[in-house]
């Protein structure tokens, strides 16, 4: 195949973080791949633009995609440098991202493949992973109590829902638990976070979902569940081959799913431009590529 151009001039608002099957998306053409540098560094992959006809005018839209953990999967969820990626995606325009990830299920009903969109976060991370732009001088407070844009969740709750049924199983709210890592939780961790009412546990949406937050991009992250994590009485603890086998197997739903959401999203942002939402006054300049 021949290598995509590394520039793009359309209007890009719209942005994807996920793994690596998500670039490949049904109805979407992958039209350039921008190798982009922020004062932050280089994001985890270069950004993918994919292109769809707009429903109703058939107008391309594009798409900007990031893999999270570098093409070949890579990068440690500790590793990953959130700064770049989120200052990759502002500059080249967009203003709303709809972020992916494999979790571990902290409830019963919630069962591996379910899909959960979550509505609160608690930060079981280190603080060692960078986690504002604003420092060194800069100093900003954003608010951070709906740690999720409400407008995207709408959307992709109603795209689930509309796939409920079609082999997707939807939990509309949930807390997301998201954990330091590179090692899974102690059974005492993971009945720690269920009596805290945690729903599921990862080791993405953080810093992630601040950063956004702090750039004025709305995001919300789509959670699939892949394991019980530890706590389980009759269930085997989390290893990594289970969390890749089911996503592995549940690879096509998760892609309608996101392929879904992009469709309707495009819709909103030909309408009415962006989901932009102000918050404590940063600057175009200050996450702009250098
Ligand atoms: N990602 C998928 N399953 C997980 C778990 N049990 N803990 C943390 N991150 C996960």
């Amino acid at each position: 195949m021949a290598a995509l151009p590394t520039t793009y001039s359309g209007n890009v608002r719209i942005g994807v973080i996920g793994g690596t099957g998500l670039a490949v998306l049904p109805h979407f053409t992958q039209v350039a791949s921008i190798p982009v540098t922020t004062p932050w560094g280089v994001p985890s992959s270069p950004i993918v633009i994919l292109e769809h006809p707009s429903p109703t005018t058939g107008e391309p839209i594009p798409v900007a995609f990031l893999s999270r953990h570098g093409i070949h999967h890579e990068i440690a969820p500790h590793e990953v440098n959130s700064r770049a990626n989120i200052a990759a995606l502002r500059s080249v325009g967009v203003r709303s991202i709809v972020a992916f990830s494999a979790v571990g299920s902290l409830q019963e009903e919630i069962k591996p493949r379910d899909f959960v969109v979550p509505d609160q976060i608690i930060d079981r991370t280190k603080g060692i992973r960078p986690f504002t732009f604003f420092e060194g001088g800069l100093v900003g407070h954003v608010p951070f109590g709906d740690p999720f844009d409400e407008a995207v969740a709408q959307i992709v709750r109603i795209c689930g829902k509309s796939l409920e049924g079609d082999g997707v199983v939807l939990h509309e709210r949930g807390t997301l638990v998201c954990m330091e890592g590179p090692q899974f939780s102690t059974r005492a961790e993971s009945n720690l976070y269920r009596s805290w009412g945690g729903s599921v546990i990862n080791m993405s949406a953080l810093p992630e979902a601040k950063l956004a937050r702090e750039a004025e991009i709305a995001y919300q992250m789509i959670c699939m569940a892949t394991d019980y994590d530890c706590w389980h009485a009759t269930n085997e603890a989390v290893n990594v081959e289970m969390v890749m086998a089911h996503m592995k197997a549940n690879s096509l739903n998760a892609r309608r799913f996101v392929g879904a959401v992009l469709d309707e999203l495009i819709e909103v942002v030909h309408k009415y431009g962006t989901f932009r939402r102000p918050t404590a006054g940063i600057r175009e300049d200050e996450v702009a590529v250098s």
